[in-house]
């Protein structure tokens, strides 16, 4: 290399020191964003790490079996990572091994999640304790984390919530709360990541195909756990021979599109309901509307229609800025 092409690379460098960006590794596009996505052996993660993946981005794909590390890693663009969100030391290895890549990070997809199923006035504070570490503390340890990486590359963070962020199921307490507990956890992230220029958002898919199901049918036949006994016989026994003979759900592929959106659009939204069905959309919205109603109702400063309409354009007008 002569002296000009050597100073050349030297200012380039030091310009990406300086800018705090992390260069392309040989071989690798220019524009290639690194993104970890905890959860990605089944279901949404894994379409979410694939759909990453085809558009050229490198994925960090989370997952707790080696097989599935392995298989993760036999797909071009994905390095499969051991993480599981519960264990602080699997995680603090995956920040080790992730800084050590030279990549940096600029996504970060908290999607790895459970499902409990028991009535809130039965329920074993083993499962409880179950569903919030994974949930709720596992975005909350792995966001922790890597936000040094994130805010060094002005990236993004987004959490697979649901719409049980939004509704509230009989016997899915435990599940609705963690969900309800990360849209909590998405809006003061936000607040807290702006001035860093990170943006933050959740994702809240409805019914898609995915393991879930499966697993928590698997956990509960693992503790011994059935209908039998329960002050809720009838309804448990009704959803899980449902549960069992579930109709195939689509596909998550669209889910996978809101995060890309959430991603790598210039302007995110806070928010990414993608259901299947209107029907799903249109429960969640007026569950909404129904708790705005019952938070307006009969007090001292109970707002009239007229005043509800005004501050619904203003959020209108707002979120079309
Ligand atoms: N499918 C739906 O209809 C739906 C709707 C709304 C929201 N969601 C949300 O979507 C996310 C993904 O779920 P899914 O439906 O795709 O179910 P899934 O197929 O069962 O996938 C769950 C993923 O989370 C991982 N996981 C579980 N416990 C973990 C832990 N302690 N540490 C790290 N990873 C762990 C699983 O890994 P293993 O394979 O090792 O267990 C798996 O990769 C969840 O947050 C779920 O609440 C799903």
């Amino acid at each position: 290399m002569n002296r000009v092409a050597t100073l050349v690379t030297l200012i380039v460098v030091s310009l990406s020191f300086v800018s705090g960006t992390t260069l392309a590794r040989q071989g690798e596009p220019a524009n290639q964003k690194a993104v970890l996505v905890t959860g990605a052996s089944t279901g949404i993660g894994r379409n979410i790490a694939e759909a990453l993946a085809a558009e050229g981005h490198f994925v960090y794909a989370g997952a707790r079996k080696q097989s599935d590390i392995d298989a993760l890693s036999a797909i071009e663009n994905i390095q499969g990572i051991r993480l599981d969100v519960t264990v602080q030391e699997e995680i603090d290895a995956a920040v080790d091994t992730i800084t050590k890549e030279g990549r940096g990070l600029y996504g970060l997809v908290n999607n790895a999640g459970v499902a409990v199923l028991a009535p809130l006035i039965e329920v074993d504070e083993v499962d409880m304790q179950f569903q919030m570490d994974v949930n709720l503390f596992g975005p909350y340890r792995v966001t922790k984390a890597f936000a040094p990486l994130i805010i060094e590359s002005k990236g993004r963070i987004t959490t697979t919530g649901s719409i049980s962020g939004i509704l509230s199921g009989a016997l899915f307490g435990p599940y609705s709360m963690s969900k309800h507990a990360i849209e909590a956890y998405t809006d003061s992230l936000a607040g807290e990541m702006r001035k860093f220029d990170v943006e933050v958002s959740v994702v809240e898919p409805g019914n898609y195909n995915s393991a879930i199901y499966d697993t928590l049918l698997r956990r509960m036949q693992q503790r011994k756990q059935t209908a039998a006994g329960s002050l809720y016989e009838e309804e448990l026994a009704r959803f899980l021979n449902n549960a069992s003979n579930r109709p195939q759900d689509k596909e998550p592929d669209e889910v996978s599109a809101a995060v890309l959106d959430a991603l790598f659009a210039d302007k995110p939204k806070r928010r990414y309901m993608v259901v299947p069905v209107e029907r799903q959309a249109e429960v969640t919205i007026r569950k909404a509307i129904e708790e705005l109603v019952q938070l307006n109702e009969r007090h001292m400063y109970s707002y009239d229609r007229d005043a509800l309409i005004d501050m619904l354009d203003d959020a209108l007008a707002s979120a079309n800025e």
